[in-house]
């Protein structure tokens, strides 16, 4: 399919291009504080929130989230990549328009078959998979997909995987400007078969090229996310940050592996597979607090997150957002009772916005605003 070229709102409404309104200057982020976001500016997102309801008491709560470049959330609860398939699949059993957005499985340039089984394990707290990025190709996916998503108030966010970067231009430039795209998160947590198979997110350099190439090639507001499979990961935040990237996800899940019943080998087909769930909730937490210190763009955080205190713990060291992955798969009604948990507990607190609810954790600062964006506060 190549659909009519239309440019989709965060809403996933799309308009003729002649409407498109020129991306010459990145909009900076409302979550900064006013002297950030230039002279005159105003604090936005005061208007009721539609993703949260009034409650008995009739209070209106702001769970409005930006992440930039026009890309305006109803609430900050997402649901996470591979783990809500396209949203289609979820529909029947969830009201998928109360989401804050979707993210949606990776796509690959070309159809991807994914790894040998067995591909998926329990562990303590969490899960191992390697699933190997199995998915039709992104042809495939456009076809299949983008006109349901247009017709959806929720915004989707293609997750976008490759294995060099004019693999990741090349999908990037077929999502550009088709109908349901509100933008792209790139997992960049891929070999890059041009640097030896190194990942482009365990380097700075590699993660940076990558995001600049892709924000050369599109106008989507552009998400990246980051690995924990580094030993510092602000480096890495703030090169993709300098890149051009509008926010940054944390985390990717952590590589580990698992034993076979009897002993002979790895259990997993691939070997190594990815570790998510509540067991790495720390990990998350830790480089949320760190990276949300060393940039000035917003930080959606990913990891283990099961009920509303795990949402109120990542927003408390810097995340925006959250994206809810592993838990689905126990639960789907799990994102949708957590946007109305959210709004209930700022109710509760007397809040008509969540977000005196971001950052309370980070250490105060004083003093003059360093050149690193360390003073990137709510
Ligand atoms: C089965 C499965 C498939 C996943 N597929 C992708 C993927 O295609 N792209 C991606 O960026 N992350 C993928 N992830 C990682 C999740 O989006 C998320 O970052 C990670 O699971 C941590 O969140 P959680 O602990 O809430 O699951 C996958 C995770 C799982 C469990």
């Amino acid at each position: 399919m190549k659909a009519k070229r239309r440019v989709v709102t965060a809403s996933g409404a799309s308009v003729p291009p002649a409407r498109r309104t020129p991306t010459v200057r990145k909009p900076k982020s409302p979550f900064l504080p006013a002297r950030q976001r230039g002279p005159g500016a105003v604090t936005p997102l005061t208007s009721p929130d539609p993703g949260g309801r009034p409650g008995t008491d009739g209070l209106p709560v702001d769970l409005r989230v930006d992440l930039g470049r026009g890309l305006v959330l109803p609430n900050p609860i997402l649901v996470a990549s591979g783990t809500f398939g396209y949203g289609t699949e979820y529909a029947e059993v969830v009201d998928v328009n109360r989401l804050g957005g979707i993210c949606c499985k990776g796509t690959t340039l070309k159809p991807r078959i994914g790894n040998p089984t067995p591909r998926v394990t329990e562990t303590p707290g969490g899960m191992l998979n390697s699933i190997g990025l199995q998915n039709p190709g992104v042809d495939a996916v456009l076809e299949k997909y983008a006109d349901t998503w247009a017709g959806w108030p929720v915004p989707v966010i293609v997750n976008v995987a490759g294995e060099s970067v004019g693999d990741y231009v090349e999908v990037v430039k077929r999502l550009d400007g088709m109908p349901g795209i509100a933008g792209i998160e790139l997992n960049i947590s891929c070999p890059n078969v041009g640097r030896g198979g190194l990942q482009f997110a365990i380097d700075a350099d590699a993660a940076a090229s990558v995001t600049a190439a892709v924000r050369r090639a599109t106008d989507l507001p552009l998400l990246v996310k980051l690995s924990p499979n580094v030993s510092d990961v602000r480096p890495i935040a703030r090169a993709i940050a300098d890149a051009g990237a509008d926010a940054l996800c944390a985390i990717n899940t952590l590589s580990g592996i698992a034993v076979g019943p009897a002993r002979e080998r790895p259990l997993l087909g691939n070997i190594y597979g990815g570790l998510s769930g509540p067991a790495i909730k720390p990990v998350a937490l830790r480089i949320v607090y760190e990276v949300s210190q060393v940039v000035s763009i917003p930080v959606v955080a990913i990891g283990g997150v099961t009920e509303l205190a795990d949402v109120l713990d990542f927003l408390a060291v810097g995340a925006v957002a959250v994206q809810v992955g592993t838990a689905i798969f126990a639960d789907p009604t799990l994102p949708v009772r957590l946007v109305d948990e959210l709004a209930g507990e700022c109710r509760q607190r007397g809040l008509t916005s969540y977000r005196p609810l971001i950052g309370t954790a980070l250490p105060k600062r004083a003093g003059a605003p360093s050149s690193k964006g360390a003073e990137y506060r709510p």
